[in-house]
């Protein structure tokens, strides 16, 4: 059994504090939010989750150092947008070599960082490993079969972390490749927009099918450029999380799209969702990190253009179609 710390108690946090309890480990959840926590004690269930019971033995608080206390493992699970100010309140608490899994998915706007490169600036003593691929919580939470893939910089973390979170019901891997994972799963969010904006428009499975794998080829070209690997963007964190992301009405970001599509602005979009927007945040920072690193990123571009500009989104599908022809491939000779 190992102790673990919980940092952040939404739908994410949450399933999978129920996974590792099931696994058998001791876990404290912590929420910056009072309310949140004093419903979590009294109902011992989340709001996002109905009808998920957590398990005996879970443990809720609002003090970080109560979280984070002899802990074996601490799990980041709050929004990325809030990534940062939680990792400096951490700082104070966190043991020298202490592993920080970091579970959230994003880039920050203002660095153009992915999230473990905010926890290593914020916590240099940590040992920051990722877990990241085809997991939505509403599906996590009622073990239901589900794959991931754990990263990190050594072996040793990455295989400690799998053998704590693995189970019948949910299998990880391991890869050495941290900051891949974390660009498929920060990117994915945004083709996930554009996912649910063909849907909102009545468009088909062909023009879906169309923007995942266009998707994925622009996500891979910019991961790559930015050091990830190709074998990780064909893998859970990177094709499987643009898949399921694009494909369920569980994602946030693709029911987003959905209204935009049906012609709600960005803002007007966001508020019916009544959750974070992680791709509205990941596509303009998608945008920055095409720019600065050369990249034509057609899909992002338009995303941008019918999020932040306000152009229409069925003008937005025209433009993609009517680019100039190109190959399938530019790598590949006749
Ligand atoms: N929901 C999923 O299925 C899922 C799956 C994989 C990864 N993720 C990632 O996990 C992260 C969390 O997602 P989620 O679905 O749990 O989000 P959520 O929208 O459920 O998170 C809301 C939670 O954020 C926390 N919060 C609110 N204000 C805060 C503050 N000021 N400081 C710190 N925490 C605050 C609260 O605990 C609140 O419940 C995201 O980056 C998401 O992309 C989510």
């Amino acid at each position: 059994m190992a102790t673990i710390g919980m940092i952040g108690a939404g739908s994410w946090g949450i399933a999978l504090s129920v996974l590792l309890c099931n696994n058998g480990h001791q876990v404290t959840v912590w929420s910056a939010l009072p309310e949140e926590i004093a419903e979590l004690k009294e109902k011992r269930e989340h709001r996002t989750l109905p009808g998920v019971l957590m398990p005996e033995g879970m443990e809720f608080t609002t003090e970080l150092e109560e979280a984070m206390r002899e802990k074996d493992l601490l799990v980041t699970a709050v929004p990325s947008v809030f990534v940062r100010q939680t990792a400096a309140k951490m700082k104070p608490f966190l043991r020298p070599g202490q592993i920080v899994v970091n579970v959230a998915k994003g880039i920050e706007e203002s660095t153009l960082k992915t999230l473990s490169g905010v926890l290593e600036e914020e916590l240099p003593a940590a040992d920051v490993a990722v877990l990241s691929g085809p997991s939505h919580a509403e599906e996590v939470s009622r073990g239901l079969p589900t794959t991931c893939v754990a990263g990190a910089r050594t072996r040793r973390t990455a295989e400690y972390v799998q053998s704590l979170f693995m189970s019948e019901v949910f299998r990880v891997y391991t890869s050495p490749d941290v900051l891949g994972i974390e660009l498929g799963a920060a990117l994915k969010n945004v083709i996930a927009l554009a996912a649910g904006i063909a849907d909102g428009l009545g468009y088909g499975d062909n023009t879906k099918a169309a923007l995942i794998t266009r998707g994925i080829a622009e996500i891979a070209r910019l991961g790559m450029a930015m050091g990830g690997k190709f074998e990780t963007f064909c893998g859970l964190s990177g094709i499987g999380d643009l898949i399921v992301t694009c494909a369920s009405m569980h994602s946030r970001n693709r029911r987003a799209g959905i209204l935009i599509g049906k012609g709600y602005t960005m803002e007007e979009a966001m508020k019916e969702v009544q959750m974070v927007v992680e791709g509205v945040y990941s596509a303009k920072a998608a945008l920055a990190l095409a720019k600065k690193y050369y990249m034509s990123m057609p899909i992002i571009e338009q995303v941008n253009a019918v999020l932040f500009d306000g152009k229409p989104a069925s003008e937005a599908v025209r433009d993609l179609m009517l680019r100039d022809p190109r190959d399938e491939d530019s790598g590949l000779s006749w």
